[in-house]
């Protein structure tokens, strides 16, 4: 697998001045969450907090926060993972060996589709078209799964990169077709918090052959606590989920995990806020596309990053394009490769910079596109 030498924090935060290039809203310390970390936790304070290997299947009161986002789910549903990352890995090697099948979606979070190709299972890539709005055609991985032999469906909602989502019928089209099949439904739900109009349930709240799989890093500005999770009703799917997290992990770390506890049992206080802000630098971006005619974007439903493209009559050196874009502007985006695609899509993530930062990055993108125009 590629190490990720582009991503920012590789490349170094201090080369770039408007990042738009991050799938996330701002990182956040401990300060700026409002919450006395010194007081009473369920009788320990953070300080007194004992440190010691914790429950395996992740902090008690955060598993009950993540289960309280879902109408039936409780905490034994919820094994807790470092990052919505480890859970996926998790997943895949659990469920997969060499030359199994599975239908996974592209464009896509990369470890969706690079930890099945490592393992050597036989994969059916499913890409998401501009042309049909980046919308998942659930027909067309209907006819992709093997009934008895597909052992995975994987697809993300809110999508990455495009920040696209399905609706509620072709979620339940998937998990039925996962319940008929004997598939296991895997769907990346990273962003879920962060939708912009109301959320699908978790499809794990809709089928014991359905895994959910979220973390702190998202929404709450939160990715350097390392806390993700995964979400299943199934005990055999969920022990065996277990069994490969012991094995990577043995359990999550005691300190990162209370805090995320804190944190997500308070969403209804510190989430509207993040989402106030995230809607409105939606509408700069909105604004900007409306008045200029280089790009065009599917506008996301979710999340805080959409996949652009360069328009088709534009003949661009892209090389040129993203090499002006941070040497003389100092901005910085995800080019088409990191998701399989070509370099006329880039990801512009709107959620992490500043207002101000993402105004002149905005103006940046324009300014190095009329610099690499052929
Ligand atoms: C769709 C999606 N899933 C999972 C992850 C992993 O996030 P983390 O491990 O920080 O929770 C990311 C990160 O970019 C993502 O975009």
């Amino acid at each position: 697998m590629p190490i990720e030498v582009e991503s920012p924090e590789q490349l170094g935060y201090d080369t770039i001045t408007n990042n738009l290039s991050e799938s996330s809203v701002a990182d956040r310390c401990l300060a700026d969450l409002g919450i006395d970390f010194g007081s009473d936790r369920g009788g320990a304070a953070l300080d007194d907090l004992l440190l010691c290997y914790g429950d395996h299947l992740g902090d008690p009161v955060l598993r009950e926060a993540v289960a309280a986002g879902g109408a039936g789910l409780t905490a034994d549903d919820v094994i807790v993972t470092p990052g919505a990352a480890a859970a996926l890995f998790a997943t895949a090697t659990s469920l997969l060996e060499p030359g199994d099948h599975a239908v996974v979606v592209r464009t896509n979070y990369a470890t969706n589709l690079e930890t099945p190709r490592a393992i050597g299972a036989e994969l059916d890539i499913v890409d998401l078209r501009f042309d049909d709005n980046w919308q998942l055609d659930t027909a067309h991985i209907a006819a992709l799964v093997r009934t008895g032999a597909t052992r995975l469906i994987s697809v993300t909602c809110p999508h990455n990169p495009t920040g696209t989502m399905l609706d509620l019928a072709s979620l339940h089209a998937l998990v039925e077709l996962a319940e008929r099949s004997g598939a296991v439904l895997l769907v990346d739900e990273t962003y879920r918090d962060l939708t912009h109009a109301s959320a699908l349930p978790m499809a794990a709240m809709l089928s014991p052959r359905a895994i959910s799989v979220s973390s702190m890093s998202k929404a709450y500005g939160l990715p350097g606590l390392r806390v993700g999770w995964a979400v299943c009703r199934d005990p055999q799917l969920a022990e065996t989920l277990l069994a490969a997290k012991e094995q990577i992990v043995i359990c999550g770390a005691t300190i990162d995990e209370a805090i995320a506890g804190r944190v997500l049992a308070d969403r209804a206080r510190n989430l509207p806020p993040i989402l106030d802000d995230v809607r409105a630098r939606l509408d700069v971006v909105r604004e900007w596309m409306r008045g200029q005619r280089t790009f065009e974007w599917i506008e996301p439903g979710g999340g805080v990053v959409g996949l652009v493209r360069f328009v088709a009559d534009k003949a661009v050196d892209t090389a040129r394009f993203y090499e002006v874009l941070l040497a003389d502007y100092g901005t910085y985006v995800g080019p088409g490769h990191w998701f399989e695609v070509d370099d006329r899509h880039f990801r512009l993530g709107f959620g992490w910079p500043t207002e101000s930062e993402l105004r002149a990055g905005l103006a940046a993108l324009s300014a190095a596109a009329a610099d690499a125009m052929t």
